[in-house]
């Protein structure tokens, strides 16, 4: 174990964006250990992990993050961890309108007893990332900088934008160098088909029609997972970022924000299937569009490489 440079906690490190960060880094830094700790919810997918479990510098521990305190703190003792990246949440706005206080309690509490570790053991822990969202700046706001206020809409962007809150009060009390990123919406392999690029891709292969909310005319910014990994990287390993937040979003200009039931006949192009829209009643709130400036991050060299359509046809190369 002393022979690693780094030893990552990768929370909810089983879901679709930790998943990918792991099937990568394991492998790209053979000199770091990672140990992905999850408690494998219902939007887990730890079978795309399987192939880690040969890598010696992998390990998986099943856990709640929001459940066992004591055993987190030992575990980030024991394991002498260095760094965490902190993908675990409920990630579902639909199901968090249902169970407004279980996203509360997981969310804020996972991520609370997570920063309770940077906390009482800040020599050791050097690096903490946390992955936020553009919903915590809610719709109002045209272009949102890192410093726009928060104003979030729904159950799950309020946990979000409060442990956004709670992570600046660790920072400043605490001094702690936590940095949060803060991506539009990330698709590619391995995501669970409740979002609408994998369900749409679900129902193609199925011959059922897509739920869409309301009207369809809702707007939604997509980065490919492989450009989302990409500002992981840059910020993780650049010293200049610790302690800082960064917008992470798709290139405006190039590409800008895409329509629900546009989205729907883009996959339908791509796939080659015809899925119909079924409209179904509006979500309680159902934001219009998030929209954000990247500069910030665009000025430490990050560029969206991959395109909607080129991130679709990756997904259906890899089916
Ligand atoms: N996917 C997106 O489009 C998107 C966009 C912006 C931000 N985010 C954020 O990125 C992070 C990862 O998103 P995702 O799409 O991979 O979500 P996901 O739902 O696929 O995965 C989340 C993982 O966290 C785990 N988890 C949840 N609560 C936990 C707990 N108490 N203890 C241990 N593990 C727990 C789950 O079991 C799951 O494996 C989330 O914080 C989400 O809010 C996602």
């Amino acid at each position: 174990m002393t022979s690693y440079t780094k030893r990552v906690l990768v929370a909810g490190g089983a879901g679709f964006i930790g998943g990918n960060f792991l099937l990568r880094f394991v492998r790209q830094y053979p000199d770091y250990y990672f140990i992905c700790v999850d408690v494998l919810n219902y939007a887990s997918n730890y079978e795309t992990l399987r192939p880690l479990e040969r890598f010696e510098n992998y390990k998986f521990i099943k856990m709640d993050l929001s459940e066992d305190t004591e055993q987190l703190l030992q575990l980030t003792g024991n394991y002498g961890i260095t760094d965490i990246i902190n993908f675990a949440a409920e990630s579902s706005v639909d199901r968090s309108f249902l169970s407004p206080t279980f996203f509360t309690k997981n969310n804020i509490l996972a991520t609370q007893n997570l920063l309770e570790c940077h906390r009482t053991s800040p020599e050791q822990i050097q690096t903490f990332i946390h992955i936020s969202t553009d919903e915590v700046y809610g719709d109002e706001v045209v272009r949102a900088s890192e410093k726009s206020p928060l104003n979030p809409t729904n159950p799950y962007s309020a946990t979000k934008a409060a442990v956004d809150l709670i992570i600046n009060a660790y920072t400043k009390s605490y001094k702690l160098p936590i940095t949060v990123l803060r991506p539009n919406n990330i698709y590619g392999p391995g995501q669970y088909p409740e979002k609408l690029i994998p369900l749409t891709i679900e129902c193609g292969e199925t011959n059922r029609p897509v739920p869409i909310h309301g009207n369809g005319k809702n707007e939604r910014r997509y980065l490919y997972i492989s450009d989302f990994l990409d500002a992981v990287d840059i910020t993780w390993h650049r010293s200049d970022c610790a302690g800082e937040t960064y917008n992470v979003g798709g290139d405006v200009e190039h590409e800008g924000s895409i329509a629900n039931n546009e989205l729907v006949s883009l996959i339908n192009d791509v796939f080659g299937c015809s899925v119909d829209i079924e409209y179904v009643k509006d979500r309680n709130y159902n934001d219009l569009d998030y929209s954000m400036d990247t500069e910030k991050l665009r000025k430490l060299g990050w560029r969206q490489k991959v395109t909607l359509h080129e991130g679709l046809t990756a997904i259906k190369k890899l089916k």
